[in-house]
């Protein structure tokens, strides 16, 4: 393995600079950074996730006075998300200023933009001077990192630095709205559950993947049928008597499983998401979880559904991408 994982902020935003990539913390999941207004740079970021063109990146910036220079402007709504909710795990697709390369937004109009909350994330951002694209740091379609050896575990080789940040405390990706004029759209939902965004600008309507048949590009990575996923098989289930019968299976879920539901039956291996049930810690832990039981050699992983509200919609929209 080639990169160094580091604390050198300055390090990293002299790479950045020079139009290398940088893997970085952020609250949510690591990032893979690269100075968004390089083409050059941003189609390494394409090259290293093996992601393909049609999926757009986000655009990372330390201040909201600097989206002048990106973007034509917010709505009266996006302004809204954007006061309370930024710093932090939201993402706003806004109108593009041409400055921001067309690799970027796959050649969509619109960019997508958030101002992250993670101290590495801002330093990196204010050291560098620049707007940072960045996916999360792992390979296109599989598990995102949220530590920063998951990140070298995946492109060790192929990028020089990983700005450690610790474990990203969110553990989810960003939640991704778009304003349009007469709809609030939840394009993916993330680390900002839906409650907290309905009660700051109003009704928000879910996307479906069925309206942008026409615009593969529109299409986000949440959207994608398959997406977040582990090696290992996984079954998505409603309740436990839907276990399969298969020799080894690692269990997934929110709480601990009781005596009782269990009935003598011993699993190869088992990840509990919160021991008190808490929908914003099971967030944190999900990925290092669905991480652990993929190496622990099962033949295949049983998650659980959590709860359909607050995080825990967000982290069933991850498990039925990683199940499908
Ligand atoms: O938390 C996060 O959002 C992390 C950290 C690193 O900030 N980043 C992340 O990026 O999850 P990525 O590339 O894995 O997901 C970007 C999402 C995708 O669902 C993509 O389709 C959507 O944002 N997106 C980006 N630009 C868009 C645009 N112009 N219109 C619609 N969706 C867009
Ligand atoms: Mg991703």
């Amino acid at each position: 393995m080639k990169c160094r994982i580091t604390q050198d902020v300055s390090a990293a935003a002299e790479l950045i600079r020079n139009g290398e990539l940088v893997a970085f913390a952020t609250e949510t999941v690591y990032g893979l950074g690269a100075n968004a207004l390089d083409p050059n740079a941003v189609a390494r970021i394409f090259e290293v996730k093996q992601r393909p063109h049609f999926d757009p990146l986000i655009v990372h910036v330390a201040e909201i006075d600097s989206l002048a220079e990106f973007t034509t402007g917010l709505s009266p709504q996006a302004q809204r998300l954007a006061e309370r909710f930024w710093p932090g795990p939201l993402t706003l697709v806004l109108p593009k200023q041409s400055v921001i390369p067309d690799l970027v937004t796959s050649g969509l109009d619109s960019v997508a933009i958030r101002i992250p909350a993670h101290p590495v994330a801002r330093e990196l951002l204010n050291a560098a001077g620049l707007p940072i694209a960045a996916p999360s740091a792992n390979k296109f379609g599989c598990l995102s990192p949220t530590q920063a050896q998951h990140v070298a575990e995946q492109l060790g080789d192929e990028i020089p630095m990983i700005l450690e940040g610790g474990p990203c405390q969110v553990g989810v990706e960003s939640t991704v709205i778009q304003c349009n004029e007469d709809s609030i759209v939840l394009l993916r939902p993330g680390g900002i559950s839906l409650e907290d965004i309905e009660a700051c600008a109003g009704i928000v309507r879910l996307a479906r993947i069925e309206d942008y048949a026409e615009t593969k590009s529109q299409v986000s990575p949440g959207m994608l049928p398959r997406h977040y996923a582990p090696g290992t098989r996984l079954h998505l289930i409603d309740q436990l008597d839907q276990i399969p019968d298969i020799e080894t299976i690692g269990v997934l879920s929110l709480y601990p499983l009781s005596e009782t539901i269990l009935a003598g039956r011993e699993f190869a291996a088992q990840e509990i998401l919160s021991p008190t049930g808490d929908l914003k810690m099971a967030a944190a832990n999900l990925f290092t979880a669905l991480r652990n039981l993929d190496q622990s050699g099962v033949e295949c992983i049983v998650a659980l559904r959590l709860p359909e509200r607050g995080l825990g919609r967000t982290i069933n929209n991850r498990l039925e991408r990683a199940a499908y």
